[in-house]
């Protein structure tokens, strides 16, 4: 067993394109699939399906209240649920689950479709533009004010502040990104002091189930349902707008495939999984180890960042032959780890799967094919893929 690090196995913060990252990953599968870099305050980066899924599995062991990302964003503040371990983060979970629910989210979506037909509107009128910016940020803002029961000027307010701190994240500006993180953060004590002065049904409305929900008898900290609030407000627009780009990129790549899911829409929930499989989003998710620990014959230090690369775990090819390549209903598909495991397990998959199902249904529908006309931008860490694609559309007749 290897008890030094070495310096660098490899460099995180290379210039990236649509593809290189991929390939990156595959050679770290091959040759250190369990790899150290010093780069982003120093983390280990794991990129075999089963030593994600190992840590993901086991909670107790790998936790994370002490850095559960890649890179540590030292000014922010603890936010649960993704920053809280067992049985600490449970409360938080039980409000939230009931409202993002399948059922729960089959009943909002009229109101996704109508967002997303709005947003597109403008974007197919012009016959250009940018993707995520222009379209895939903006309606998920809409969507999320009308989920959260924003009154008008908060909703306005998000519309501003959303993405101006995804764009932020996007382009690593930390003073732009602590500026629009403490907007969010003031937003979602405005909304918590509404709330507490006037109730909302629980069972419809976030933040009333945060105030509602008991633990031990005793209500969640208020300020831990802020810190919730502003968690939430933010965890489901960036990896939608990213899967959005992704999925708009490879069907500019491939013609064939556009033609089918736009001949055969019924195709498009499988699609959407196999998208979230070779294009997962995320990276830079983390845990770290309660003890030293040995993973794939290196040992890894008590307290040392453990970066998950599920965007290389799904392209492991112990798991999934040929995994560079799009295959519809791959008979294993549902053991992907986009949206993650254990008891962090991504909340929202119901509303994500919907929204990029819906998204790429009124896409299909309102086109006739569509090109990339202009350079990708990529996500740093901790995500993967694009957040600026611009895009020429040839609209239906
Ligand atoms: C394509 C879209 C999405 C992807 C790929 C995704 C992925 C993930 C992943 C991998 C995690 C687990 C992180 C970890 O274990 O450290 C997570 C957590 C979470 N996601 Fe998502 N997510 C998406 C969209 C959404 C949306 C739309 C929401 C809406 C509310 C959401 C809410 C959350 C929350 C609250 C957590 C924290 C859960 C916890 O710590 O218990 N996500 N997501």
């Amino acid at each position: 067993m290897q008890t030094k690090h070495p310096e660098q196995d490899y460099d995180p913060l290379v210039k990236e394109t649509f593809d290189t990252a991929h390939l990156e990953y595959a050679r770290l599968r091959a040759q250190c699939p369990v790899a150290h870099s010093e780069a982003l305050g120093g983390f280990w980066a794991l990129t075999r399906y089963a030593d994600v899924q190992r840590v993901f599995s086991d909670p107790a062991m790998f936790i994370t209240s002490v850095q559960n990302v890649v890179p540590k964003v030292a000014f922010s503040g603890r936010r649960p649920p993704l920053h809280f371990d067992p049985p600490e983060h449970t409360p938080y979970r039980s409000a939230l689950n009931p409202l993002l629910s399948e059922q729960k989210i089959a009943a909002l979506e009229p109101t996704i479709r109508s967002c997303i037909r709005a947003e597109l509107a403008p974007l197919l009128a012009r016959g250009h533009g940018d993707v995520c910016g222009d379209f895939a940020s903006i309606f998920q803002v809409k969507v999320f004010s009308i989920w959260m029961n924003l009154p008008a000027a908060l909703e306005a307010q998000l519309a501003e502040a959303g993405p101006a701190f995804v764009k932020a994240v996007e382009s690593a500006d930390p003073d732009k990104m602590k500026e629009t993180s403490f907007v969010l953060y003031d937003m979602a004590r405005a909304l918590v002091a509404m709330r507490k002065a006037e109730p909302m049904d629980p069972a419809l409305d976030p933040v009333s189930s945060f105030l509602a929900v008991r633990h031990e008898g005793a209500p969640l900290p208020e300020e831990m349902v802020v810190g919730a609030i502003r968690q939430v407000l933010v965890v489901g627009i960036v990896a939608p707008m990213i899967m959005i780009g992704n999925m708009v990129i490879h069907l500019a790549r491939h013609k064939d495939l556009q033609a089918q899911l736009r001949a055969d829409p019924t195709l498009i929930p499988a699609a959407v999984e196999e998208f979230l499989r070779l294009y997962t989003p995320y990276r830079g998710f983390a845990r770290t180890a309660r003890a030293d620990v040995e993973i794939g014959g290196r040992l890894i230090r008590k307290d040392e960042a453990i970066a998950l690369i599920m965007a290389s775990a799904n392209r492991d090819e112990e798991v999934f032959p040929e995994p560079d390549r799009f295959i519809l209903d791959r008979p294993n598909i549902r053991e992907h780890l986009a949206f993650g495991r254990g008891p962090h397990y991504c909340a929202g998959t119901a509303l994500a799967r919907k929204e990029l199902q819906i998204a790429l249904d009124e896409l299909l529908k309102a086109t006739r094919d569509w090109d990339i006309d202009g350079e990708v931008l990529m996500s740093p860490f901790p995500e993967l893929g694009p957040w600026y694609v611009p895009a020429r559309f040839e609209v239906a007749a």
